[in-house]
C-alpha cells in the first residue's frame, strides 16, 4: 500500500467534517482503530482499521484482539473498544508530521479479556521522544487519556513498553494536529502571580474538562473533537448555586475566544452563584483530584450570559487559596459588550496536596453591586515536570523498561525487595483461618492483583523521579467501592475516632469480618508521607501484639486504612473520661505486658530497629479478650544503623509522653519509646491523663508527679481508687520500679523493651501468686519456674516461652529466618 492512497483516506474523512461547523481542519490527522480488520465511524469521524496502519507500527506481527462487546456497558459502548491491539514487548508508531506544533495524542484504553491476555492487568509506559506520557500504567475501565505536545520535527514517535512480564494494548489512536493559537507560550502564575513563559515546549495531559451548569458536551459538538463534563460531581457544595443558560447570546466575533477554544454550547451556561439577598458571601467551589509535585495549566472560560446590564457583575477567582483574579469585570474585557467568551490561563505552584480547588465568590471591594459570580467552563492540564515527565519517572527509566523491572519498590523507604516479599508471603501464611477464607473468596481485592482504575493511583503520583509506587507492591487494595459499602458510605454515625489523620469508621467486609477504616484527609501532605509509612511497617510486621493491617485503598485519591477491629477500643478509654468500668489490676498488667511485646517486636524483630515515636495509651487498642496490641505506626522510622547511634530527626510524638531527651537533642532511638511506655504505665497504674491543666501546679505532668512518690517509695497514694488494696505491693514495687527506670534521665540508662517486658512479666506474676487458690482464678503460679531466667534475661524469648505456651504464633523477638521457622512449627499443630 502506498503512502499516496493512506494520505487519501485521510483527506477524506476530513472532507466530511468540514461542512459540519466550518472546522478547524488538522493537518495531520491519524485515527486508527487498533486491532481492527475494518474502518469504524465514530460521529463525523473514521477510524481506519489496523491493517491500514500497519506501516507505522514497528511490530506489525503483535496481537489483536476482539470482543464481542458481551461486558461493555451502555456508557462505555464505543464502536472503538470492541478490538485491541496487545504489545508483548516494546513497541514503536512513527507517524510523519507534515506541519510541526501542538499535537493531540488520544489514547483510547478499554481492557477486556481475551485468550490469555489479561488486559485489566496489564502495566506499560507510554512515551514519545521527549515526554513520557504514561509510566507503570493500568487501566481497568473504559478511559482516553488525552495529551497534547509541541512536535518539532517531521516525524512523532510514540513508544509502548510492557513493564516486566506484562503487556501493553491499546484500543484506538489519535495524533491530530492542534490549531497554533489553542495553547501559546504565556499564561500568568498564580503566587506570586506573574507571567509565565515556556508553554510551547510543554507536553500536556488533560486532567478534566468541564462545562458549568450544563451537560456533557460531546466531541460531536467540539470542533477539536474535545468532550467537556458537568461539573455537578466537582462542586465542593451543592447548595448555593444554580445553573444559567443562555447558548444563543455567545458573541464570538468581539472576543479573544473562538469555538476553537471552547465551543457555543460551554460558554452559552454557567455555573451562577444563588445569593439570597445582598449581604450573600460566600464562594462556589469545585475540586478536582492531581497528583501532587506537577505544575497545573488551568484555563478558566467566562462569558456573562446572566448580566441584563455592564458593569453589574464583579467576582474573585481563586485558585486554591490564592485569588488569581479579584474584582473581575467581564464587561471590561471586551468592547462593552455582554455574553463575549473570555478565557485567562494560569500556571499553578507545584501543589503538595492531591486535590486543586477553585472557587468564585463575589466582589466584597465594590459596592452597592448584587453580589454574583460566575464560571462557565474550566480545563485542567497536568504540565511534564523538568525531566520531561508527566508521571515522575523519567526518559530513560522507561525507555529501558522492558529489560528491567523498573517501579517495583522504588518509593519503598525501608525494607529491601526481598523483605517485602518475605513480609507478604509471610502474611498470607500466618493470617488466621478466616482470613484465609476471605482471601480464597474475594474476589474483590485478590493478593496480587493491581486495582489500579485510572490514572490517579498513588502509582504515578511522585513529586520527583526518585520514588514511584508506593502501595502497588502491597497487595492488600480494596476496591473503593468496598470501602463505601463496608461502612455504610461513610456513615458519621460509624465513627468511632477522630484523629490528625482523618476518621476511623468501623466497618464490617461483604464477608462479614469486622473491620475499622481509617480515612485520610485528603488535602494533608503529611498525612500521604504517614499513610505511606504506615502501610510500609504493617506491611512489613506481623505480630499479634500489634494491630494487623487488612488492606488500604487508594483510588480517587483516597488514602484508607483497614485494620482489624479492636472490639475493646482504646486502652485510655479504659483508664479515664469515658465512663468504661474500669480494669482489674491483673488485667492493666496483662494488657502493659502485651504492649511490651508489641514494642519489643518493633524494636528487635526486625534487622534494623523500628521506632514507633508516638507510644501512648490511645494508641494501645484492646481486642475482644481485652488483648493489647499496639497501633499508629503512621509517625515510626527505622532505627539507628549499626554504624550510627540515633537517628536525627525532627521532634514528633505526643505532648506528656515525649522523651525529654529526644526533645532536647532531637536524635531518636528506641529509648524514646521506652521512656513514653514508662509515661503509660504511670498512667495504667493512676488512671489520670498525663496533661491535666485542670490539677494543682505540681501535679500537672503525670510523669513529674509521679516520680515524685515513686522516688519517696509511696507511690501508692496516687493510685487510681478503684485498685487500693487490690495490689499486692510485691508487684506494686516491681511496677513502680520499671516504670522509674523507663523515665530515667538519659536514654543509656533507661532499660530495653525485653527488659521492661521481662520486668512486667514479674510484676504479673507477683501478683498472681497472691490471688492464688483464688477458685476464680486457674493461673499457674510460675514464680518457681521463673527463678533460673532471673539473671539471663537478655535472652526474652526464652522468657517469654517459659511463660506462654500457647504463643506460637507470637513471634517476640525473633528474626525472619526464626519467624518461618516458628511458623513451619505452628503449621505443623
Ligand atoms: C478503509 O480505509 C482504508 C484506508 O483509509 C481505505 O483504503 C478503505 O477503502 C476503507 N474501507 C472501507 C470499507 O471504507
Ligand atoms: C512549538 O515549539 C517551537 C519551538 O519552541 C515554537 O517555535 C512553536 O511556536 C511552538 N508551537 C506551538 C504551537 O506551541
Ligand atoms: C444543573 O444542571 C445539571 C445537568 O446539566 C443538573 O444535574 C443539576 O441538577 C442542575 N443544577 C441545578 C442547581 O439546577
Ligand atoms: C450539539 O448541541 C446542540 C445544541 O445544544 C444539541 O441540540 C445537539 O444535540 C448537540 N449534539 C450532540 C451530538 O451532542
Ligand atoms: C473564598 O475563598 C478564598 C480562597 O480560599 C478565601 O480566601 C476567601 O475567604 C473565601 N471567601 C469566603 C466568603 O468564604
Ligand atoms: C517540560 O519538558 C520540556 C522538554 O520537553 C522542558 O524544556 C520543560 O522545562 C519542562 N517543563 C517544566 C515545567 O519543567
Amino acid at each position: 500500500m502506498g503512502y499516496g492512497k493512506f494520505e487519501l483516506v485521510w483527506s477524506l474523512s476530513i472532507l466530511g467534517l468540514a461542512f459540519f461547523c466550518s472546522a478547524f481542519d488538522p493537518v495531520d490527522n491519524y485515527l486508527i482503530d487498533c486491532g481492527s480488520d475494518r474502518n469504524t465511524s465514530v460521529g463525523d469521524r473514521v477510524f481506519v482499521s489496523d491493517k491500514f496502519a500497519l506501516r507505522f507500527l514497528s511490530t506489525p506481527q503483535d496481537v489483536l484482539a476482539n470482543t464481542a462487546l458481551k461486558s461493555i456497558t451502555s456508557s462505555d459502548d464505543s464502536p472503538l473498544y470492541q478490538t485491541a491491539r496487545i504489545f508483548t514487548e516494546s513497541s514503536k508508531y512513527t507517524f510523519p508530521i507534515r506541519q510541526q506544533g501542538r499535537h493531540w495524542i488520544r489514547l483510547y484504553f478499554f481492557p477486556f479479556a481475551y485468550g490469555s491476555y489479561s488486559m485489566s492487568t496489564a502495566k506499560f509506559s507510554v512515551s514519545t521522544e521527549r515526554h513520557v506520557l504514561l509510566s507503570d500504567f493500568n487501566v481497568n475501565k473504559a478511559s482516553v487519556k488525552e495529551f497534547s505536545v509541541n512536535v518539532t520535527s517531521d516525524s512523532l514517535v510514540i513508544t509502548f513498553t510492557p513493564s516486566s512480564s506484562s503487556l501493553a494494548f491499546l484500543n484506538a489512536i489519535e495524533v491530530v494536529s492542534v490549531p497554533d493559537q489553542l495553547i501559546t507560550d504565556d499564561a500568568s502564575t498564580v503566587a506570586p502571580s506573574e507571567k509565565f513563559q515556556g508553554l510551547f515546549s510543554q507536553a500536556l495531559e488533560t486532567v478534566v474538562r468541564v462545562n458549568m451548569g450544563g451537560p456533557t458536551v460531546s466531541f460531536e459538538n467540539d470542533t477539536l473533537w474535545r468532550t467537556w463534563v458537568p461539573d455537578q460531581s466537582f462542586l465542593v457544595n451543592k447548595n448555593g448555586v444554580k445553573n444559567v443558560s443562555n447558548i444563543a447570546a455567545v458573541k464570538y466575533s468581539s472576543g479573544v475566544a473562538t469555538p476553537d477554544i471552547a465551543p457555543r454550547t460551554v460558554y452559552g451556561t454557567a455555573t451562577q452563584m444563588d445569593a439570597t439577598d445582598p449581604n450573600s458571601n460566600f464562594n462556589v467551589t469545585w475540586e478536582f483530584d492531581v497528583d501532587p509535585g506537577f505544575h497545573y495549566l488551568v484555563r478558566f472560560h467566562f462569558c456573562d450570559v446572566v448580566s441584563k446590564a455592564l458593569n453589574t457583575l464583579y467576582f474573585n477567582v481563586y485558585i486554591d487559596s490564592w485569588i488569581v483574579a479579584p474584582d473581575m469585570d467581564l464587561s471590561t474585557l471586551s468592547v462593552n459588550t455582554l455574553a463575549v467568551p473570555y478565557y485567562k490561563d494560569f500556571v499553578t505552584v507545584s501543589t503538595v496536596s492531591n486535590k486543586l480547588r477553585v472557587s468564585i465568590g463575589p466582589s466584597t471591594d465594590v459596592q452597592d453591586i448584587y453580589p454574583n459570580a460566575i464560571l462557565n467552563g474550566l480545563e485542567i492540564m497536568k504540565m511534564n515536570n523538568s525531566m520531561g515527565s508527566l508521571t515522575g519517572v523519567d526518559l530513560q527509566v522507561t525507555s529501558s523498561n522492558s529489560k528491567k523491572n523498573v517501579g517495583v519498590i522504588v518509593g519503598v523507604s525501608i525494607g529491601v525487595a526481598i523483605a517485602v516479599g518475605l513480609a507478604v508471603i509471610f502474611f498470607f501464611m500466618c493470617r488466621k483461618r478466616k482470613r484465609m477464607a476471605l482471601l480464597g473468596h474475594s474476589k474483590a481485592w485478590s493478593p496480587f492483583s493491581i486495582n489500579g482504575g485510572n490514572s490517579h493511583t498513588m502509582g504515578s503520583k511522585c513529586s520527583n523521579g526518585t520514588t514511584a509506587s508506593i502501595a502497588s507492591n502491597y497487595g492488600y487494595r480494596i476496591p473503593f467501592l468496598a470501602v463505601q459499602e463496608a461502612t455504610n458510605n461513610f456513615d458519621e454515625n460509624w465513627v468511632i475516632g477522630i484523629g490528625g489523620f482523618g476518621k476511623v469508621y468501623k466497618g464490617t467486609l461483604s464477608d462479614g469480618t469486622k473491620v475499622a477504616v481509617k480515612r485520610g484527609n485528603p488535602r494533608s501532605q503529611q498525612g500521604l508521607a504517614e499513610f505511606q509509612t504506615e502501610i510500609e511497617m504493617l506491611s512489613q510486621f506481623r505480630h499479634r501484639h500489634l494491630v494487623s493491617l487488612i488492606g488500604y485503598c487508594d483510588e480517587k485519591n483516597e488514602m484508607i486504612l483497614i485494620y482489624e477491629y479492636m472490639e475493646n477500643g482504646t486502652l485510655k478509654s479504659h483508664l479515664y473520661g469515658s465512663g468504661l468500668p474500669s480494669l482489674g489490676w491483673k488485667e492493666r498488667l496483662e494488657i502493659c505486658v502485651g504492649s511490651a511485646r508489641g514494642l519489643h517486636y518493633l524494636h528487635t524483630g526486625y534487622a534494623k530497629a523500628v521506632i514507633h515515636r508516638d507510644v501512648k495509651s490511645a494508641n494501645i487498642l484492646l481486642d475482644e479478650n481485652l488483648m493489647a496490641k499496639v497501633a499508629d505506626f503512621g509517625l515510626s522510622k527505622t532505627g539507628p544503623e549499626i554504624d550510627q547511634t540515633h537517628v536525627s530527626t525532627a521532634v514528633k510524638g505526643s505532648f506528656g509522653y515525649l522523651d525529654p531527651e529526644y526533645f532536647r537533642r532531637q536524635q531518636l532511638t528506641e529509648k524514646s519509646d521506652v521512656y513514653s511506655f514508662g509515661v503509660v504505665l504511670f498512667e495504667v497504674l493512676c488512671a489520670r491523663p498525663v496533661i491535666d491543666p485542670t490539677l494543682p501546679r505540681e501535679m500537672v505532668n503525670l510523669a513529674e508527679w509521679a516520680m515524685k512518690w515513686q522516688k519517696k517509695g509511696q507511690l501508692e497514694q496516687i493510685i487510681d481508687s478503684t485498685l487500693v488494696g487490690k495490689i499486692r505491693p510485691d508487684s506494686l514495687r516491681k511496677f513502680g520500679e520499671t516504670a522509674e527506670k523507663c523515665l530515667a534521665d538519659f536514654g543509656v540508662d533507661r532499660p530495653s523493651m525485653g527488659d521492661v517486658l521481662w520486668n512486667l512479666e514479674y510484676a504479673l506474676q507477683l501478683q498472681e501468686a497472691v490471688i492464688q487458690g483464688d477458685p476464680e482464678d486457674n493461673s499457674t503460679n510460675m514464680i518457681g519456674e521463673l527463678s533460673p531466667q532471673i539473671n539471663n534475661f537478655n535472652n526474652v524469648d526464652t522468657a517469654v516461652s517459659g511463660f506462654e505456651v500457647s504463643s506460637v504464633d507470637d513471634l517476640s523477638g525473633v528474626s525472619m529466618s526464626r519467624v518461618f521457622s516458628q511458623l513451619v512449627k505452628s503449621e505443623g499443630r
